[in-house]
């Protein structure tokens, strides 16, 4: 009889460490974070240097090879993307497939797994050229093919992507234009699109990145992989917090009912916390919440909302909460998510597209991820071991003696 205790005994070093809160799964050149500090850095970047003055593609760029491309390969990856901005067309068809009322997370998982049926000239990962190949294609896809989602979602026809505007643009063409009516992006706009694509970029290994270098570690074609990522992305605890964070500030309503609110995320026998508030790895003010907090006034002022309510409710909740013990002790400060809904929601996007709008910017760090670990010679599948605490070794017993 096998006794557990000296199994995990003799099989040399063991750690259990349930969530990974301690355990590096790789090595990497791509993202740093300083939690304690509040630094979010791409290549050595800081994330707000490059908010502020980087288009998508540049980042993209800068998180895929490693530098900030120069003019001539900054034109030359754009031309690469607009190449392949279009989706084939039988791609149309599993749109209508789907009920109008799918979620779009459901269909972005469907479709972009399904990429892998379609180019199977970017699906031999052992080929340079091919992962290039799947990658630029998955970059340059992944708005039309959300755009699609909100469109059929919303039953007006599809918008083809125009490939002299820039990536977030695009983006916002592809989702709001209307047949016989003149659309015109406005730049504030396309500024806080292209700012929320960067934030949202790359966050080293975050469960849906970790999701997608597991699957990738098998071998699996890159499609699928990213599909893995999306399916990982779309839980509440992920991807989804900012829809709750939005949410929660609808349902606080008015700044006089934050205290109650505040009372009940500080009561240990009540489940309820602060959407938008903590963070696993920041213990100081997430970086990217600041950018977004500045994001989400411009964007207000742009479309007329500078005296939205919820945004009140929003700011006097962090004031409040920044001044508390509570908070401050636990250091809990906004993170991304807590200013991030009420942007999108100003930018014309229904809540169920929130997470797809991640999915889109999150494309290029998994790539990049993906890429790295590809390309690292020590590269081995990904199995964790478990703790097992289960049965000790017994002798099967027959139907009729149980
Ligand atoms: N409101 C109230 N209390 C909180 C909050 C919150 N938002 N977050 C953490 N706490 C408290 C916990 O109750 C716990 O208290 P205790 O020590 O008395 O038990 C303590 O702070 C530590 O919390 P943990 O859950 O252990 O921290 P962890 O690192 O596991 O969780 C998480 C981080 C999941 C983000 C958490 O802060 C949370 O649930 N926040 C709200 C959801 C959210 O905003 N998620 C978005 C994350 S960002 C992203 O995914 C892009």
């Amino acid at each position: 009889v096998i006794d557990i205790n000296t199994l995990y005994q003799d099989s040399g070093c063991f750690t259990y460490d349930p969530g990974f809160t301690s355990t590096a799964s790789c090595e990497s050149k791509i993202t740093y974070i300083d939690g304690d500090k509040g630094i979010l850095l791409y290549r050595g970047y800081p994330i707000d240097q490059l908010a502020e003055n980087c288009t998508f593609l540049e980042t993209a760029y800068l998180l895929l090879y490693g530098e900030l491309p120069k003019a001539e390969q900054y034109e030359g990856l754009k031309e690469r993307i607009t190449k392949h901005t279009m989706v084939h067309e039988q791609m149309n068809r599993f749109y209508t497939g789907f009920r109008r009322d799918a979620h779009p997370m459901a269909v972005m998982v469907g479709v972009v797994g399904a990429l892998s049926a379609f180019y199977h000239d970017s699906i031999d990962i052992k080929d340079p050229r091919q992962r290039e190949m799947a990658s630029i294609r998955m970059i340059a896809k992944m708005p039309t093919i959300a755009a699609m989602a909100y469109k059929y979602s919303v039953g007006q026809p599809f918008v083809y992507p125009k490939n002299d505007l820039d990536y977030s643009a695009n983006f916002l063409r592809m989702c709001f234009a209307v047949p016989c009516e003149e659309y015109q992006v406005d730049p504030v706009l396309a500024r806080a699109m292209r700012r929320i694509f960067i934030l949202h970029a790359d966050h080293e290994q975050n469960a849906s990145t970790s999701t997608v270098r597991l699957a990738g570690s098998s071998g699996a074609n890159p499609f699928a992989c990213i599909s893995a990522g999306i399916a990982c992305l779309w839980g509440p605890a992920h991807g989804g917090a900012n829809e709750a964070a939005l949410t929660m500030l609808e349902e606080i309503g008015s700044v006089d009912r934050i205290p109650e609110y505040i009372k009940r995320a500080k009561d240990k026998n009540d489940s309820f916390r602060l959407m938008g508030f903590g963070h696993r790895v920041y213990k100081n003010y997430d970086p990217r919440a600041k950018i977004m907090q500045k994001t989400c006034h411009e964007v207000l002022d742009a479309v007329g909302h500078h005296d939205d309510p919820i945004l009140k409710v929003a700011m006097e909740l962090e004031r409040i909460a920044l001044s508390d013990d509570y908070f401050v002790q636990k250091k809990l400060y906004p993170n991304i998510d807590f200013y991030s809904g009420i942007t999108l929601k100003a930018l014309g996007f229904p809540t169920d597209m929130f997470t797809v709008l991640f999915a889109i910017a999150r494309t290029v760090g998994w790539i990049a991820q993906w890429m790295e670990m590809i390309e690292d010679p020590s590269q081995r599948i990904g199995r964790p071991r478990q703790l097992y605490t289960g049965a000790p070794e017994r002798a099967y017993v027959p139907v009729e003696a149980r």
